[in-house]
């Protein structure tokens, strides 16, 4: 479970605010999906839960305990990051990088490698094949599935995805996005997955937190948020995309 209370990020000295009184719970395995337009705090969200941030105000609790008495080390290990953007070692093979929390666990040659093919074969690139290639001879989204991979790799209790998919154009995406529900289904993870792409959010998220200007508008299931809008904001945001799919509709 992860859980945050009043947690608000300030990076200049309380004059603004990147997140700004930010309460919300993740349940065991369940997806979560934060979603907002760019600068709106999301990714500042994210990387307070890991402590690659501190927080200025408010609390942060993972598996039950304040983040602020685990080890960070240890806590980053617990929790697998897919940055935003892509983010593998370009001058590691591909082998090497899903690997590579296991190496600085200290972890024996064999038994990483045993891993890193198992998740290989998870995410559909045959190890044979792909393991010892290098990132810059990947596509986009191959490249994207070992940056998934390689946050599963020490097996961790959630996940923490920034818009994993971004890059990606719209036929690969969809694929992604099929395969990481199936994951789901089978590996049980907690995730809080950041988007900005309300189709996406729509598909994937048990629950969306909808944020704006660093501040929580609304969190609730898809259907709750799409049937009762809590503020103006969130309204307009899903009013735009079902208007342009209606103009299409007419059109066509
Ligand atoms: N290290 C930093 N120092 C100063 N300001 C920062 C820092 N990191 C983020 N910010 C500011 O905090 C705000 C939120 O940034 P954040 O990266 O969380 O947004 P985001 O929602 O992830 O945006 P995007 O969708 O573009 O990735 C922005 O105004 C950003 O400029
Ligand atoms: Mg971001």
């Amino acid at each position: 479970m992860i859980r945050l209370e009043a947690v608000s990020k300030s990076f200049d000295g309380g004059e603004t605010y990147a997140v700004r009184d930010l309460s919300l719970r993740v349940a065991p395995g369940e997806m979560l999906v934060l979603l907002g337009s760019s600068g709106c705090g999301k990714t500042t969200t994210l990387k307070m839960i890991n402590r690659l941030i501190e927080p200025t105000a408010g609390a942060i609790e993972v598996g039950g305990a304040d983040v602020r008495v685990q080890d960070a080390i240890q806590l980053r290990r617990s929790i697998g990051y897919v940055f935003q953007g892509i983010g593998l070692f370009p001058h590691m093979s591909v082998e090497e990088n899903i690997s590579v929390v296991l190496r600085l666990e200290g972890r024996p040659k064999g038994e990483r490698r045993n891993r890193a093919r198992e998740l290989m074969e998870l995410i559909g690139l045959p190890p044979d094949d792909f393991g010892p290639r290098y990132p810059a001879g990947l596509s986009g989204g191959q490249q994207q599935r070992v940056g998934v991979a390689r946050a599963l790799a020490a097996d961790p209790r959630c996940l923490l995805m920034d818009e994993p998919f971004g890059a990606l154009d719209a036929i690969t995406r969809d694929g992604l996005q099929e395969e990481l529900l199936s994951l789901k289904g089978r590996l049980g993870k907690t995730i809080v997955f950041v988007t900005h792409d309300i189709f996406e959010a729509l598909r994937l998220a048990d629950r969306i937190a909808v944020m704006h200007a660093g501040r929580l508008e609304q969190i609730g299931r898809p259907d709750e948020i799409l049937r009762a809008p809590a503020t103006a904001f969130v309204k307009e945001l899903f009013e735009r995309p079902a208007r342009q799919l209606a103009a299409f509709r007419d059109r066509n």
